[in-house]
């Protein structure tokens, strides 16, 4: 595994993305996660599976402290009261004491920035979270949350994989040391469908799948947490730790840039120019 370190707070580059893993079957797929390897794992109250996720954790049988568990707050809930009782719900959900990150999932409109995350800052403060973060924010939204709001943000969770560049958001990660956690980092299996990514993965015996993701975790402050319902997928996705990509591959990768996003909705924000 590789780990990524940002203001003290270190997390596995490779965590398993949850959404649509609910039920019977999400359990299965997460404690199997688990039982493979996984210590990284990523919910949201919107996914509706926070239950399903402690008890799957639960099931798998590995201490707490080995685990890293985001969850994040939904949109419609951003009042300070509001992010006390979602915390407080997720927590109760996860059965669990506290969460290692915990995220707004996409900035709002309504509620103050700055009173979000003064409730986000006292959830840190009183132990429910060991760390926040945002997502799907802006360069000028972090800019607001950090530099007006003077929130300790460690994490800025983003689509990002090889159809889509996102080189201001990673710059301004590093320079306020930050992680970025890659969302739909597989471009929901569009990267299957890219000539060159299979080419470099034939050179080295690995999918285009598994190229993506050694493309993300072999970058500075980049994480990654590709989903999969299917077991044999969710093992394919943690065997990336066996082979490197060199300069040229990573170039080569880079260069597939479209600009080609998979999650844009009428709640999203201004995206920054490329
Ligand atoms: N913060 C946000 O706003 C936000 C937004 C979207 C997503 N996310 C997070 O990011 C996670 C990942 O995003 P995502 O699930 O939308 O997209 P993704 O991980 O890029 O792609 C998931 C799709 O790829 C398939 N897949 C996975 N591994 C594969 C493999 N090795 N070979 C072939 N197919 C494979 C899965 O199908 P099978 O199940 O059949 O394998 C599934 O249909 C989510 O689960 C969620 O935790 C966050």
């Amino acid at each position: 595994m590789i780990y990524k370190t940002a203001k003290g707070i270190t997390m596995p580059a490779l965590g398993l993305g949850t959404f649509e893993l609910t039920g019977p079957e999400g359990i299965a797929a997460i404690r199997s996660a688990i039982e493979h390897g996984y210590r990284h794992i990523d919910t949201a109250v919107r996914y509706g599976n926070e239950a399903e996720v402690g008890q799957a954790i639960r099931e798998a049988g590995v201490p707490r402290e080995d685990l890293f568990v985001t969850t994040k707050v939904w949109f419609d809930s951003l009042a300070p009261d509001q992010v006390r009782q979602s915390m407080a719900d997720s927590l109760d959900r996860l059965q669990m004491d506290y969460v290692d990150l915990f995220l707004v999932h996409w900035p709002g409109r309504e509620v103050p920035m700055c009173d979000t995350l003064a409730a986000f800052t006292e959830a840190r403060d009183t132990g429910r979270t060991r760390s926040i973060g945002v997502s799907n924010f802006t360069v000028p939204l972090l800019a607001e949350a950090i530099d007006t709001c003077g929130a300790e943000l460690v994490n800025n969770q983003i689509e990002y994989h090889p159809l889509l560049a996102q080189k201001k958001l990673l710059a301004s990660a590093r320079a306020r040391d930050m992680i970025v956690t890659a969302y739909q980092p597989i471009a929901r299996g569009a990267v299957f469908k890219e000539p060159e990514i299979v080419k470099i993965g034939e050179t080295h015996g690995k999918s285009a799948a598994q190229v993506a993701l050694r493309w993300l975790v072999q970058q500075d402050n980049v994480a990654a947490i590709p989903r999969s319902s299917r077991i044999e997928n969710i093992k394919a996705n943690f065997d990336i730790f066996d082979f490197e990509l060199s300069e040229a591959e990573m170039a080569t990768i880079s260069g597939l840039d479209r600009q080609e996003r998979k999650s844009d909705f009428e709640w999203a924000p201004e995206w920054d120019a490329a």
